[in-house]
């Protein structure tokens, strides 16, 4: 048993989404979330630049005593999480195996499509997780740069997404895709028009409530979860620039319980 908190950290806002299927499959766990709103979008950054900003941003929750870190960040993930595994003394989670793993589960075809930052689809991590799960399934992967900025922007259901998803999935459609995974922290908030693009008949894999199970499965295999505490536990959220946008829009995805945001700056 270890009252420790969990850190959870996202170039941004969007991690908030994993943050919310933590506090749902894990409700005694305090959460330390850092958004590196100063820095994002890490999408477009180069592998080398995206290590250093997630080795920064795990080392400061390890000061924070964190029992384990989830990176809820695709691109972080696909680029980092290998070597904040060997470099860090508590477990470490990323987004990318979970959803993979969902996917397969979710499949009939073996036909799958993975949408994402430009960095995680070049950065092949998805391709590799599917194919060391299902080695028979075909991996079909999108880089969808715009739809970040249009999550941010609150254009989640604007005629202007529909035409950009309209662009960038048709490929998905001729593809005969049955399973399409969301590989990105903003994608959940356009699953509806994303469903519309590709058809209702294909699943579509949000990865976060099957990260949050493994995470769950970490603490229970180490024996470090929380013991049950009296009222609801006590969460912190930082991010690196302005925390006032941080909390109006991280609202959007987590609801009233963000309710004061700290701020750090990482050199
Ligand atoms: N958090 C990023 C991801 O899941 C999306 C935003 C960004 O590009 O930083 O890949």
């Amino acid at each position: 048993m270890n009252d420790a908190p969990i850190g959870v950290f996202d170039s941004g806002i969007g991690g908030l989404t994993v943050v919310a299927a933590i506090m749902h499959a894990l409700p005694h766990e305090r959460v330390v979330y850092v958004g590196d709103t100063a820095r994002v979008p890490y999408g477009p950054k180069s592998p080398e630049t995206v290590v250093r900003y997630s080795r920064q941003i795990a080392t400061w929750l390890l000061e924070q005593q964190v029992k384990a870190i989830v990176i809820a960040c695709n691109t972080a993930t696909a680029h980092a999480l290998e070597l904040l595994q060997r470099e860090c003394p508590v477990p470490v989670i990323g987004v990318v195996q979970p959803g993979a793993r969902a996917a397969v589960r979710a499949t009939r075809n073996a036909r799958i499509g993975v949408i994402g930052t430009s960095g995680t689809i070049n950065s092949g991590a998805y391709h590799r997780a599917i194919a060391s799960l299902a080695p028979d399934a075909t991996v079909f992967g999108a880089a969808c740069p715009l739809f970040v900025p249009l999550v941010e922007e609150g254009w989640v259901d604007h005629p202007a997404t529909r035409l950009i998803a309209e662009t960038y999935l048709h490929a998905m459609r001729d593809a005969h895709v049955d399973t399409l995974v969301l590989g990105c922290t903003h994608y959940p908030l356009l699953a509806p028009i994303i469903a519309d693009v590709v058809g209702r008949d294909v699943t579509l894999v949000d990865s976060a409530a099957e990260t949050a199970n493994a995470l769950r499965d970490a603490l229970q295999d180490r024996a470090i979860a929380t013991s049950a505490i009296e009222g609801a536990p006590v969460h912190r959220f930082i991010a690196t620039d302005a925390p006032d946008t941080f909390r109006r829009v991280g609202q959007r995805f987590i609801g009233p319980v963000l309710d004061s945001v700290e701020t750090t700056v990482f050199a």
